[in-house]
């Protein structure tokens, strides 16, 4: 089966031709980071005009890539959410219009679904983990997810304020480094001495498995206010001021991920999101959590989609519904 993927939730305008959930022909994937940058943020009106640009140039591409036209899709797949109202909106229209004029089913997918999925997409005899344990960590969301199969999860553990990814990007803001913040903070960090700064992530009385980064944030928040006081901030202080907070927000996933692993026994785990590009994040978690471990591959840890056509595979096997007639965008989707 040949699933045409479309991605638009954020600021990536993606297209992906994906065979039966696994194998990806052709993928592209065009960011608009640069555009945003001088705004230190995505401004979302700005987004959804770029999209509308770039859509159906991309698409084409996609197909130019390949050996194959849009006559050859079986099935076409769109991210409904959650994402941005004004993005979600051109990614979704122009996934309906092909689904009719090409007469081909149409499936919405979770893009926090498609996260997770991400490192999935290419494990062989992937029911041998199943019980496994999820862990997305992206710009909106870090959360904790007990694998029964594709499509069936138990949320176990989520953030209750500022997102892993969310917590990178504020501080990159504060230190004045850019957007998006992970990479720009991860550069730093790695100059830097993890033990300078006492940081630690936030918990969550009575639920040990949640996350909560927002106090981190702003205890690098009055650190540097008292820093700065005392005159500019040196290159190795911003180092040190990145490795610290990196090391708590570290220390802390992984802490919950061994956590989780006692409430049931997970055969492996699965990562998904931008911020499991952090390299520092990947040798920690190798080096200490005693199970097999699946990380996306580069091209697939930030918005893509080949995710979305991956799952939506799995998705419309499951549920065997064409939704061109019902689907909208769900800015907010629970996990
Ligand atoms: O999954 P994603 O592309 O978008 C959402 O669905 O939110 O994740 C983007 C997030 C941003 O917050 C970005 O700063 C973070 O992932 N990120 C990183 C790294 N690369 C991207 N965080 C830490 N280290 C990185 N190397
Ligand atoms: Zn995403």
């Amino acid at each position: 089966m040949l699933v045409l993927g479309i991605e638009s939730t954020c600021d990536e305008t993606s297209a992906a031709l994906v065979r039966s959930g696994r194998e990806i022909i052709s993928h592209i994937i065009a960011s608009q980071a640069d555009i945003h940058a001088s705004f230190g943020g995505v401004v979302p009106e700005l987004a959804s005009r770029h999209h509308i640009d770039s859509i159906i140039p991309i698409i084409e591409q996609c197909f130019s890539r390949s050996s194959f036209t849009p006559k050859d899709v079986d099935l076409i797949a769109v991210a409904k959410g959650p994402g941005l109202i004004g993005s979600l909106l051109v990614g979704m229209q122009t996934a309906k219009a092909l689904a009719w004029a090409l007469n081909r089913p149409l499936v919405g997918v979770n893009h926090i679904e498609a996260h997770l999925y991400a490192s999935m997409m290419s494990v062989p005899y992937l029911n041998q983990y199943f019980p496994a344990l999820g862990v997305i960590l992206s710009g909106g969301h870090s959360t904790l997810v007990r694998i029964d199969d594709v499509g069936n999860y138990t949320m176990i553990g989520q953030s209750v304020d500022d997102a892993a990814g969310e917590a990178f990007d504020k501080v990159a803001k504060m230190l004045s480094l850019g957007y998006p913040g992970g990479p720009l903070v991860e550069l730093k960090a790695s100059g830097g001495n993890p033990t300078a700064f006492p940081f630690r992530a936030g918990t969550v009385k009575g639920k040990p498995l949640h996350f909560s980064f927002s106090g981190l944030k702003t205890a690098v928040l009055y650190t540097l206010r008292s820093l700065e006081a005392k005159g500019p901030l040196s290159n190795a202080t911003v180092c040190d001021i990145c490795a610290s907070f990196q090391h708590a927000v570290i220390l802390d996933i992984a802490k919950k991920i061994r956590l989780a692993c006692e409430t049931f026994q997970p055969k492996a785990l699965f990562l998904g999101g931008g911020v499991t590009q952090n390299a520092s994040l990947r040798s920690y978690c190798s080096l200490t959590l005693p199970l097999p471990l699946f990380w996306p591959s580069k091209e697939l840890c930030l918005d893509n989609a080949a995710m979305i056509a991956g799952l939506g595979y799995h998705t419309f096997l499951r549920t065997q519904t064409d939704e061109r007639f019902s689907l909208e965008p769900e800015i907010r989707i629970v996990f």
